[in-house]
């Protein structure tokens, strides 16, 4: 047996695939596009940007991605390369939301057009390293995936924040999830090896490096996040209740970007405990992203690992977002040599968390993670070292087939 006999078969790259499904992409590989999108992950700034606050996201290199083929049909037929499940929108009349993932196609469609963008149908494949239901924004990326595929590749004749706010628009409008709008904004904005910090008062933002001596590594609890929507949508609510009773009482409060420390203490009895304990996770944790830019451009550590247990601290007691889960991954890695900072990162309730881990020390996190959490917990974990990534975007170093 030769040695070439012996080696496995190379997987064929998306675009191999779209050719194999598709006979027009077979006749005219030239015209197939391929475009990526990534996944995010929140450094610092939880549950702020609803609340006119600082978030500190960075797009990170677990992605989805599409190999396409333009067409003028009006439809888009696309196929998951993981099951092999074809969904169909037809963009004349994209209709009501199915509760699957094509809302996310179609809802991307409606808010391009809403936005005056001309969009036109494809037929493709998927394929993402995103693990579902992680909170690392899936969803997000699945949105400018559709929309940089809705416009053939070429992405949408838009501002990027104007497109991350029509991504936005999408999941608010027509999936009917309240998100705010980190998601969109880190995977539309994305810089390699840069997180962003975004001001989602004044839309203003700009990059933060990453200092090189530090790898993120994120760990998935694989626990379940049922309770996310409802759970979620309830703290929107308590921080606007809390918005209600101090803009009753304070001049140039339009939302708790504008309510310092000094302020919410002065109220404390008029508010209700829920209300104010929302409202001081929010205000503390907007200092705490200011702190943690700094803490990165001076490389300080020490700081880094202070503030990012602060804001976990805060996120369990006053926000009540995170889980027994959630808290078991943080302990560990705090426990664990090389472990710089942990907290939870995205929505909570599940999901997962984010560590700053000093550059080449990953496994030592990943081996005490495998064998203390599953013992503690008895759910299965899952440990992603990942870089910060660009956003969305064509793949411009892939070839033809
Ligand atoms: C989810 C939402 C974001 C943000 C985070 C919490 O990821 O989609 O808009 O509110 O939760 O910080």
């Amino acid at each position: 047996m030769s040695t070439s006999e012996t080696l496995p078969t190379p997987e064929p790259s998306l675009r191999e695939r779209l050719v194999g499904l598709d006979p027009m992409a077979a006749e005219h590989p030239e015209a197939i596009r391929v475009v990526r999108s990534p996944a995010r992950v929140n450094l610092i700034g939880e549950h702020t940007d609803y609340n006119g606050g600082l978030v500190l996201p960075a797009a990170i290199d677990l992605e989805i991605q599409v190999a396409l083929i333009p067409t003028d049909d009006d439809r888009v037929e696309l196929t998951l390369a993981s099951t092999g499940e074809r969904g169909v929108i037809d963009l004349r009349d994209v209709g009501p939301r199915r509760g699957t993932w094509l809302d996310y196609v179609a809802g991307t469609a409606w808010a391009l057009r809403e936005a005056g963008v001309p969009i036109s149908g494809f037929r493709g494949i998927l394929e993402s390293s995103i693990p579902s239901g992680a909170g690392l924004s899936s969803s997000a990326a699945l949105e400018l995936a559709m929309a940089w595929a809705l416009t053939r590749g070429e992405g949408p004749p838009l501002d990027p924040m104007r497109l991350a706010l029509t991504a936005q628009r999408a999941e608010n409008e027509y999936v009917g999830v309240m998100c705010g709008l980190m998601d969109q904004f880190a995977v539309t904005l994305g810089q390699a090896g840069k997180a962003l910090m975004l001001d989602c008062r004044s839309l203003e933002w700009h990059p933060v490096p990453i200092p090189p001596e530090l790898e993120i590594v994120v760990c998935h609890s694989g626990s379940p996040r049922r309770l996310e929507a409802s759970a979620y949508n309830a703290r929107r609510d308590e921080c606007h209740r809390a918005v209600t009773a101090l803009a009753a009482r304070e001049r140039g409060v339009a939302s708790l970007r504008d309510v310092d420390l000094p302020m919410l203490e002065r109220h404390e009895a008029e508010l209700d405990e829920v209300a104010y304990a929302r409202a001081m996770h929010v205000v503390t944790e907007n200092a705490r992203v200011v702190a943690v830019e700094s803490a990165l451009r001076d490389g300080d550590f020490l700081a880094l690992g202070s503030l990012f247990a602060a804001s976990h601290a805060s996120l369990r007691d006053r926000f009540e977002v995170s889980s027994p889960a959630l808290d078991a991954l943080v302990e560990i890695a705090v426990e664990t040599p090389g472990v710089v900072a942990a907290r939870l990162t995205g929505a909570g309730f599940g999901g997962c968390t984010v560590n700053l881990v000093e550059r080449g020390r990953a496994d030592e996190l990943r081996t005490k993670v495998d064998r203390d959490y599953g013992r503690r917990t008895g759910l299965t974990p899952s440990v992603f070292v990942v870089d910060a990534a660009d956003g969305a975007g064509p793949v411009l170093f892939d070839t033809p087939a």
